[in-house]
Order: structure tokens, then C-alpha cells, then sequence
């Protein structure tokens, strides 16, 4: 199987979980476009009754295409389940996001969720966290100064751009700094460290926050139960 038919298993057995009545957190990203296709047949096959909370611009147009009802966090009293992606899990299901940029309204949206669940392929299991680059999301002003303070920790960090010239811009307006770090030997003492940065406005590490993880096999979904809180 490829890589993209793990990734559609996955978005369509997460779809599965959705029922009428619920407020569903729709996260970003190549995989979690599927179980947004998914809903959106649902929704008009099925007459499946739901309203999503988008957690980018990009997922917004898509579900708006698909005739998805959406409403932004603070409109709704309460967010049943977010589905999303993640660029690497490791083995004690902590996780990193943010490869697409949208890690703050991720964040966001799945720390008042009910329940929260990732949707992977298999390549993204991975033993310790820090092969891919750990998203940092900083306010512009000051963030020459931010990526020299970073630099000086060691944690060997680049401004993404959109080319050579152009840095890269996230929903919010700000930007990100990847930090190509090889190892994250202690995921939670950095996110903490990170947290107190100024000029740092969120992170892309998600720790202790993920209640299932679907993984997309040759031999079909495998769905790993965790139930934080
Ligand atoms: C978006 O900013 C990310 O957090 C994505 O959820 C994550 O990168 C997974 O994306 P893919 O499903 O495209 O790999």
C-alpha cells in the first residue's frame, strides 16, 4: 500500500467516530484531509449533523467546499472530538505538530477538546521524538533575536521560508522557527523551556494530550487506546 492510502484508511476509519450532534475539531494537514472528505460525505449522504472547528485557513476552505457548518471556538460551549495528524509520534505517544504551520489553533482547539485523536500513517511512529524539525511559531517583532538566542542554546535553529527570500507566515501572522534538533532526549523539560521564551507564542511539542492514535497498516487501521485526564 502507499503512503497515501494509509493516510485515506486512517482519515476514513477516524471518520467513523463521528456522530450527529457532535462539534468536531478538524485538524491540518495532508492525512486529516481525507477524514474531512469523509464528513463531507457523511454529511450529504448520510445527513450526518455536525459542526466543525477548523484549525487553519486551509482546512476551512476545504470544509466549506464540502458544505461542512463550521464555527470558530469561541462560538461553540464545548468541542466532542478533534482529529488530527502529526508529523512524529514516539513510542510514549508524545507527539510533534506543526510540519503544515498550523500548530497554534491545533493546540488550541485540542486542549478544549473532549477527546482527541491522531490519524498517521505508520511512518510517523518513531522511537524518540527530534528526526523531523520541532516547529517553534514566534511573533515577528524581535524574532532575529529570538533565532540568535536559540542558536546560542544549540538547537539549531532556521526560519522556514516559502522560498529563499521569503519567510514563511502562519494563519496568525507570525513566524516559525524549525529547530533541527536530531534528539529530543527530554521532550517535556524543553516544551517547558519553550513555553517561557518571550516572543515564543506556541510550540510544536503536544505531550500527554492524545487519547487514540489510528495508524495506517498494509494490514489495515490499528487503533491505539491511551484516555488521558
Ligand atoms: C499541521 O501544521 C501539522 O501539525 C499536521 O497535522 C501534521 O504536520 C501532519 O500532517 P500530514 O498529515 O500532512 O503529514
Amino acid at each position: 500500500m502507499t503512503q497515501e492510502e494509509l493516510k485515506k484508511q486512517v482519515g476514513f476509519e477516524a471518520a467513523k467516530y463521528v456522530q450527529s450532534g457532535m462539534n468536531i475539531g478538524l485538524g491540518t494537514g495532508s492525512t486529516t484531509t481525507y477524514m474531512v472528505k469523509e464528513l463531507g460525505r457523511r454529511i450529504k449522504e448520510e445527513n450526518l449533523k455536525i459542526t466543525g472547528i477548523t484549525t487553519s485557513n486551509i482546512t476551512s476552505k476545504q470544509a466549506q467546499k464540502l458544505s461542512i457548518p463550521l464555527k470558530s471556538l469561541n462560538e461553540v460551549d464545548r468541542v466532542d472530538l478533534t482529529i488530527d495528524g502529526a508529523d512524529e509520534i514516539s513510542d510514549n505517544f508524545q507527539g510533534i505538530k506543526g510540519g503544515g504551520g498550523a500548530l497554534l489553533l491545533e493546540k488550541i482547539v485540542a486542549r478544549y477538546s473532549k477527546k482527541y485523536f491522531w490519524i498517521v500513517d505508520e511512518s510517523k511512529l518513531i522511537k524518540q521524538l527530534g528526526s523531523r524539525p520541532l516547529p517553534v511559531e514566534v511573533v515577528k517583532y524581535g524574532s532575529k533575536q529570538l533565532y540568535h538566542l536559540l542558536k546560542n542554546k544549540g538547537y539549531n535553529p532556521q526560519f522556514r521560508t516559502i522560498n529563499s527570500h521569503k519567510k514563511f507566515m502562519t494563519d496568525n501572522g507570525n513566524y516559525i522557527i524549525d529547530l533541527y534538533l536530531k534528539v529530543i532526549a527530554k521532550p517535556v523539560t524543553l516544551a517547558k523551556e519553550l513555553d517561557h521564551l518571550i516572543g515564543v507564542v506556541e510550540h510544536g511539542l503536544f505531550l500527554n494530550m492524545v487519547d487514540k492514535v489510528i495508524v495506517g497498516t498494509k494490514n489495515g487501521p490499528k487503533t491505539i487506546d491511551l484516555f488521558q485526564n
